[in-house]
């Protein structure tokens, strides 16, 4: 087929579940996300899906995201990198909430659905509410021809290959990816120079030899993960671009391992949450060495002087006075770091699931698409 699947990779082959065969899929994954997408010369993004001529893109004077669940937090990841890159405010919400809101639609919003599936009930109507008002949507989807796909007014396939666990993994990092590319192509028509393209083009290049890095430490996050499976409760705590890292984690841990899992930004932690750290509840903490570091790392003393266990997931390790246990993700440019930063809590919370018996590619209570309201 177009994006080189074969028959094989429907199958989980000599992999135990789903999730993690998903979860190995990724430099793969991201290489075919990335393929014939990136320009050389212009060191902009080729997206020949949109519907959206330079004229038009120019027009965008906010951009708002919609999803749900793991794609709504793909889509705050989206928002940032949308905002970075090319100075034109933008947000993600809920689709399921924007929904029933009565929002304001406006033609010079540029509205994007985010969807593995294509087929999610609350998502697909909220771009029919936005069509029915006049709003310009962009599907980034995975499966082709589905019904968010056939809607939308133009948009991005993520061409991650099937994604049969319920946990989404490949398909959402896929989508943080394609959310670069549109930021990059939109910042290109915009203010962002050339050498910032090639940047980001250079940075985007490197994610699939990282996410090869990452997933090479599988046996040591496994370990972690046995002492996590442990408690009955987890942090997770992020700042700005490590915020929807943190939420999307905490998300994997709980639909698997069943662990109750809660992400807060690392700033909001003295307004109420740090009453609830002690030694019985870890906190994962997203760690990127970017221009929060210093105030990232005073967060992990607050948690620390509370006793409670922290497992750093970081470029750099804070130490041993700060973190009990470390991850170190490969570096990558500042505002591509979430993509990364996010894998290694895929295999976190597998291993957490894996640890403690559950049925992983079927957690209960949940569908791998919610076709109904
Ligand atoms: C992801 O791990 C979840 N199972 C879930 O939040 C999912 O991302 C959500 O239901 C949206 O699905 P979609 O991407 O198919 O629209």
């Amino acid at each position: 087929s177009e994006v080189g699947l074969d028959e094989e990779s429907y199958e989980r082959g000599e992999h135990r579940h789903f999730m993690i065969k998903e979860i190995r899929e990724q430099p793969a994954a991201v290489a075919r996300a990335l393929t014939g997408r990136l320009d050389t010369r212009f060191h902009t993004a080729h997206l020949g899906g949109l519907n959206l001529d330079p004229r038009e893109a120019r027009a965008v004077r906010r951009v708002k995201i919609i999803g749900c669940g793991s794609a709504y937090y793909a889509g705050q990841i989206g928002a940032q990198l949308i905002e970075e890159l090319t100075r034109i405010p933008a947000d993600a919400e809920p689709a399921s909430e924007f929904r029933y809101r009565n929002p304001v639609v406006s033609p010079d919003t540029l509205y994007v659905a985010v969807s593995q599936s294509g087929e999610t009930y609350d998502t697909l109507t909220a771009v029919q509410e936005l069509q029915r008002k006049g709003g310009r949507v962009l599907g980034l989807v995975n499966v082709v021809g589905s019904a968010i796909a056939r809607q939308c007014d133009g948009g991005i396939y993520l061409h991650a290959g099937p994604e049969q666990s319920v946990a989404s993994t490949k398909a959402y990092t896929s989508m943080t990816v394609a959310f670069a590319l549109l930021a990059l192509y939109l910042g290109r028509i915009r203010d962002l120079s050339p050498d910032a393209g090639r940047r980001i083009a250079n940075g985007l290049k490197a994610l699939p030899g990282q996410i090869e890095r990452i997933l090479a430490q599988e046996d040591r996050i496994k370990e972690v993960a046995g002492a996590l499976a442990e408690y009955r409760s987890a942090f997770f705590v992020g700042r700005v671009r490590g915020y929807p890292v943190a939420r999307e984690g905490a998300q994997k841990l709980k639909e698997i391992s069943y662990i109750h899992a809660e992400a807060y930004p690392g700033s909001e932690l003295k307004h109420g949450p740090l009453a609830l750290i002690c030694p019985e509840r870890p906190t994962v903490a997203i760690v990127p060495d970017d221009e929060l570091l210093a105030k990232n790392l005073t967060t992990l003393g607050e948690i620390r002087a509370r006793h409670g266990r922290i497992l750093a997931v970081a470029h750099t390790a804070p130490g041993p006075a700060l973190a009990d246990d470390v991850i170190l993700v490969p570096k990558n440019e500042p505002e591509l770091d979430p993509i990364l930063l996010s894998v290694p809590l895929q295999l976190l919370a597998y291993h957490a699931a894996l640890a403690l018996g559950h049925d992983i590619d079927k957690p209960r209570n949940l569908a791998k698409s919610v076709t109904v309201e």
